[in-house]
């Protein structure tokens, strides 16, 4: 028998004995809040075994549900769950619908459903009109839904519209909305030293309020707080001694902004290098075809992940037979990624070989309104997130970097 920890006892509890309408779990990362959902939601569809309701999860994406939520599912379950060709699975004789919620469009896949309950992952990750769709979808009786969360700013619909108005009661006297907030160190199934370990990785500031503490905090101030010059430059000299094993590249376009193509080398420890930068204002892409070829030519063909404001850039790239790739341009994602390569001390810069990175660094910083960067000193940044993040993607969402 799985034993909870003591905050997913609490969220049981309340989901059994006072029995809200909707419940939220937001915090931390890998704080356990998916897991106890995915168990109350099972215990919710036994509960109508047999009687083929429809159930909805909802999540970013089906490849973010598969991972979030069917592979935990299996294993708990202990059977194969697999998706008929309306993406839906069989559990307890109901059928449960996985719709992607990302898109502004999303809320669609939803309408004009009778669903008996749903789960819904990473709350902020979906688009507010399907969370509200499948919300007011939930209409059959005793009906029951569970957001699952990760914290972003304050203003975020989720905040505003389900934690903010925790304890809630309809009429009848009934709990409508119930919240439950989760820091990492809630989760005392996780190994001691994985949790340290993850401690020692998230960059300071927002990135550990939020996926440390669980903390609902606006983004502001410097972006790369965890950036030393005296700990991440490094010399040419220093360069050479490195046993680089590979590179690749990051293109962000511009013309009024600088336009930038960074070259990134990483060794045999895995440490990361920014190595060459080329930034300028005003060249078109004929120059910088011209300078990206050069970059082929010294380093062999290599990728170029690229800013996709540019499709016809990129074309012209390729047809030029430079392996131009469209870059993920996750802002904040991105952003963690590159932070946490700094905090770990595992992404250096070639000093001598930069100049706009140094005018950036220092005055990269967050727009305290919008939960973004503030969209000047970006530019040299922007193509070092777009090749890091873009480059070890995969690793990244499955939590191995
Ligand atoms: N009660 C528990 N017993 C065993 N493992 C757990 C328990 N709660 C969570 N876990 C494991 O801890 C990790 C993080 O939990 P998860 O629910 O995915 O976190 P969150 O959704 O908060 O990011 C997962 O690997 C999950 O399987
Ligand atoms: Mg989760």
């Amino acid at each position: 028998m799985t034993e909870l920890t003591k905050k997913q006892m609490e969220v049981m509890d309340s989901f059994i004995k006072e029995q809200p309408k909707i419940i939220v779990a937001s915090g931390a990362k890998r704080a356990g809040k998916t897991f106890v959902f995915i168990l109350l939601f099972l215990m919710h569809i036994a509960k109508y075994e047999g009687q083929g309701l429809s159930f909805i999860i909802g999540g970013a994406t089906q490849a973010s549900i598969r991972r979030n939520i069917l592979d935990d599912m299996e294993a708990i379950l202990g059977k194969e769950l697999k998706l008929n060709k309306s993406n839906a699975i069989t559990v307890f004789g109901n059928k449960v619908y996985c719709f992607d919620g990302a898109q502004s469009d999303s809320w669609k896949k939803a309408r004009g459903f009778t669903a008996a309950g749903a789960l819904l992952n990473e709350g902020t990750a979906l688009h507010d009109m399907f969370v509200k769709e499948v919300i007011s979808r939930c209409s059959y009786q005793g009906a029951r839904v569970l957001i699952d969360t990760n914290p972003e700013n304050p203003a975020h619909s989720v905040k505003k519209d389900y934690i903010d108005k925790d304890g809630q009661v309809l009429k009848n006297g009934r709990v409508n909305i119930r919240a439950f907030h989760f820091t990492l160190f809630d989760n005392d199934r996780l190994d001691p030293e994985y949790v340290e370990s993850i401690v020692a990785s998230t960059p300071s500031g927002m990135f550990t309020d939020r996926d440390i503490h669980g903390q609902w905090v606006a983004a502001e101030g410097v972006i790369y707080k965890d950036f030393y010059k005296n700990v991440h430059y490094i010399s040419s000299e220093e360069f050479a001694e490195k046993n680089i094993v590979s590179y690749f590249a990051g293109v962000d376009w511009g013309y009024e902004h600088h336009g930038s193509i960074v070259v990134l080398a990483e060794d045999d420890r895995g440490d990361l290098f920014l190595c060459e930068e080329h930034a300028h204002q005003h060249k078109e892409i004929d120059d910088w075809v011209v300078i990206a070829k050069d970059v082929k030519e010294r380093y062999g063909n290599i990728n170029f992940y690229c800013d996709t404001a540019r499709t016809e850039h990129i074309e012209r790239f390729r047809r030029e037979r430079l392996r131009a790739i469209y870059a993920k341009k996750s802002v904040v994602a991105g952003i963690e990624a590159v932070a946490r390569r700094f905090k770990l001390h595992k992404l250096f810069i070639v000093e001598d070989r930069v100049k706009r990175f140094d005018e950036e660094i220092y005055m990269y910083a967050w727009n305290d309104k919008t939960g973004e960067p503030v969209k000047v000193f970006d530019d040299v940044l922007d193509a070092l997130r777009y090749a890091l993040y873009t480059h070890y993607y995969k690793q990244i969402i499955t939590g191995r970097m």
